[in-house]
């Protein structure tokens, strides 16, 4: 029988994963794990994050799951070491601030927004440090709140936050926007109109990229041509 591939996010935010990798392997069976009750995940002590995360993870790996996508950056940048250290047999796949994109397009101007955590976690400082070129300017903003205002579609909350937080830069020729959390592109309409000509770049597409080549390399794609199912637990 062919196994599922496991997903899980603090609530509706990997769903914009979910679909990029549905897109690519369209016969792919996913459990995805909406773990809304526990947002926001950017706002928990790196313990205590853990600890719910690798909860799902042993949910996930009970269900025999072959491959657990981890469509959250801030479970991505704050656990997937030590994830990788202590379940061996497991292959993740996480989701980080598309920094290297942005740099690798030179773009001069690039605002990266993510969740508190995500902003001061060492994985996002090293993606900086082993890409950006001298003439790139990247401005590191932590938008506290905003991934949860999404969550539970409190779209006053949202507007009064972007206010808050993008006027400042609004005419600082922002050439890229990092949109460093999977909650951020559902709101990408109202992220553009601060920032017209900006390209906004998130790390989903390059996450079902690397999902297909694990399968592939591991030999467990799905062999079938019947369209694949989508199963939600909460
Ligand atoms: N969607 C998440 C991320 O990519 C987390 C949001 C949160 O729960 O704080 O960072």
């Amino acid at each position: 029988m062919n196994k599922k591939i496991g997903i899980f996010d603090s609530g509706i935010g990997g769903t914009t994963t979910l679909k990029e990798i549905v897109k690519l392997l369209p016969n792919e069976d996913f459990i995805y794990y909406k773990d809304s009750k526990n947002n926001p995940y950017g706002e928990k002590k790196d313990e205590e994050l853990y600890k719910i995360v690798s909860n799902i993870v042993e949910y996930l790996i009970k269900e025999d799951v072959k491959l657990i996508v981890i469509a959250c950056n801030t479970a991505t940048t704050k656990c997937i070491s030590k994830l990788r250290d202590n379940y061996k047999d497991m292959i993740f796949v996480g989701t980080e601030p598309a920094i290297k994109v942005a740099c690798d397009n030179n773009f001069k101007n690039t605002l990266v927004m993510a969740t508190p955590a995500t902003i001061s976690s060492e994985r996002t400082h090293e993606l900086i440090i082993n890409n950006k070129k001298e003439f790139e300017n990247i401005i590191l903003l932590s938008c506290d709140g905003l991934a949860n205002a999404i969550e539970i579609n409190n779209q006053d909350k949202i507007d009064y936050l972007l206010h808050k937080y993008l006027d400042k830069y609004k005419n600082d020729n922002i050439d890229a926007v990092v949109l460093g959390c999977t909650h951020y592109p559902l709101i990408k309409d109202k992220i553009k109109n601060y920032f017209k000509n900006a390209k906004l770049i998130d790390g989903n597409i390059g996450v079902a990229k690397q999902v297909k080549y694990q399968l592939e390399t591991h030999n467990l794609l799905n062999k079938n041509n019947k369209k694949g199912s989508i199963q939600f637990v909460e």
